[in-house]
């Protein structure tokens, strides 16, 4: 009987033993953070995240590399763009190339690997393109003099399947839209949808930062993602983000601002000025073209 318990309590730790290891290696949620333990090994974590599109937060960066396993839950050929912030770190971004990879084991460097970037700091939106299903980033840091002070990766990433249709192209996301967009992002297209007028405007790398001085709210789903909104004496303010390439400067006037989500950040999509917005609403409720209710 004794002997029986002991067994059965090992077992029961072996259980809880694998389990933790495997918890640590891999993250079952869309937005993870994975610590480094202080120590003189380094170890290469394994991870692989669950959903299209979410965010690593990887602390104590100098204990270890990151190998990550980018494959999304659809099928076939996909797209992967990812915005990477590195505090008090300097990282190396590498792809493992499949046809000479090595890889076996957890805990080793893998073969093969062709370098992407460095990030010191916030890197532009970088996309790569999958041949097969999946992507194997190696996220390693280079440790440098000014490496003072508490060291962490903020890593935020989307995978989107490689139809023509999303083929990243700035001509085609900076060019204005027509009638039958501008109804559609108003009416159910846009996780934001806000009437104000422009606060001011920065270029920041590849992109340009809008705040937006908000006059009303017509939709809002911040209850999907929490979004950065500022008071700013009496006005509450957001900021919407575009490719640098589309040259938004500022301009006065009341606008219809709509924004979609992506990388942490709110992308502006359409956004005319509001007395065109009017004209436009106006002659499709007229035509019964109208998707939804609009809000005076
Ligand atoms: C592996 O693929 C890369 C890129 O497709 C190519 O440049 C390289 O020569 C290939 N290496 C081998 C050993 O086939
Ligand atoms: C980031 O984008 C900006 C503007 O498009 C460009 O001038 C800059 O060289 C880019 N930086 C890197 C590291 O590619």
């Amino acid at each position: 009987m004794m002997a029986c318990m002991a067994i059965y309590w090992t077992f029961i730790s072996l259980y809880f033993i694998i389990f933790i290891v495997k918890a640590q290696n891999i993250c079952y949620k869309c937005d993870c953070t994975i610590s480094e333990e202080y120590s003189d090994v380094r170890a290469v974590r394994k991870v692989q995240p669950v959903c299209n599109e979410g965010s690593f937060r990887w602390y104590n960066v100098y204990g270890g590399a990151l190998r990550i396993n980018f494959k999304p839950i659809f099928r076939g050929d996909f797209r992967l763009c990812f915005v990477l912030h590195a505090e008090n770190a300097r990282v190396q971004i590498s792809q493992e190339l499949p046809n000479e990879s090595t890889y076996s084991v957890n805990y080793k460097r893998p073969a093969g690997l062709k370098r992407l970037l460095a990030a010191d700091g916030r890197t532009n939106e970088t996309c790569i393109t999958s041949s097969g299903d999946n992507i194997h980033l190696f996220l390693e840091p280079e440790r440098t003099v000014e490496s003072t002070g508490f060291s962490f990766v903020d890593m935020k990433f989307i995978m989107e399947k490689n139809n023509e249709e999303l083929v990243y192209n700035t001509k085609e996301e900076c060019r204005p839209c027509t009638d039958i967009e501008l109804i559609k992002a108003y009416c159910s297209h846009s996780d934001v949808v806000i009437v104000g007028s422009m606060d001011d405007v920065k270029h920041i790398q590849d992109q340009t930062d809008i705040n937006i001085k908000i006059s009303k709210v017509i939709r809002n789903r911040e209850l999907l993602i929490e979004g950065p909104k500022k008071r700013n004496g009496p006005y509450i303010t957001e900021t919407m983000t575009r490719h640098r390439q589309c040259g938004v400067e500022y301009g006065p006037g009341l606008f219809l601002f709509t924004g979609k989500w992506r990388l942490g950040q709110l992308k502006m999509t359409c956004s005319p000025y509001f007395n065109d917005w009017s004209l436009v609403s106006k002659r499709a409720v007229l035509e019964g073209s109208m998707d939804c209710p609009v809000v005076s």
